[in-house]
């Protein structure tokens, strides 16, 4: 679920900057949400000054907007991302909660496949230890399973409902998702391997030992944190 709290220019300043780390020639994968809306307009105002890009987007949000910008699109068949700029819902050291806009599985995607994952976020999504909700991306005939499994792990699983339309979120990819609440992840990596051999789950938004930098936006800058290699 998308979390409160951040402001527009923090998030603004933290997009920006990392767009400003696109080199020329890049082939760049596009996240989803508002701070890497900040950073997909900011790059294409790079384009227009003649930053020769591609880029792959992970929804229906970031083409859309990228295509807005004139940036040029190609999919992982053509390319392969040189590097990828995206945001999170909370980020505990270098590992993240994604999935607040539902776009968690293609994001996870395109990020693998990326030789750089950096993350944009506003200062308010900092935290100590993983603890909001983790959304899980199910097919849709397996959320009676999942939702059974989950428990057995220790979740307690919310189907996301949609704003403005009666019913489910149902993503880009048209399956269903669970906010599934565990309290505090103490061990992120143990509990994305048994949320990920759960079968009928498509994706879940735990990204442990992926981020290459982190892109803090405040109301004085932006602290770019490089993760240890
Ligand atoms: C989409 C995501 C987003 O990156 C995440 O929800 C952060 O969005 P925002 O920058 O709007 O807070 O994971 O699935």
């Amino acid at each position: 679920m998308k979390q409160p709290g951040g402001t527009d220019g923090q998030k603004r300043r933290a997009g920006e900057r990392a767009a400003a780390a696109v080199p020329d020639g890049a082939v760049v994968g596009l996240g989803t949400g508002s701070t890497a809306a900040a950073a997909i307009r900011a790059l294409g105002d790079r384009v227009a000054s003649g930053l020769a890009v591609r880029a792959v987007p992970t929804s229906y949000q970031s083409r859309r907007l990228a295509r807005e910008a004139s940036i040029p699109l190609v999919t992982l068949e053509d390319a392969t991302p040189d590097l990828a700029i995206d945001g999170a819902d909370q980020v505990a050291g270098f590992d993240l909660v994604k999935g607040g806009g539902a776009a968690h599985a293609r994001e996870k995607l395109v990020a693998t496949a990326a030789d750089r994952y950096l993350v944009v976020i506003d200062e308010t999504k900092l935290a100590g230890v993983l603890s909001i909700a983790v959304p899980i991306e199910v097919l849709p005939d397996a959320v009676p399973v999942v939702r059974s499994r989950l428990g057995a792990l220790g979740g307690e699983p919310t189907l996301r409902a949609a704003e403005r339309k009666d019913g489910p979120v149902v993503t880009d990819n048209g399956n269903l998702v669970l906010d599934c609440a565990f309290g505090e992840i103490p061990d992120p990596e143990a509990l994305a391997d048994g949320i990920a051999a759960i079968p009928g789950v498509v994706e879940h938004g735990l990204f442990v030992s992926m981020t290459d930098a982190l892109y803090v936006g405040t109301d004085s800058g932006v602290d770019v944190r490089d993760a240890p290699k």
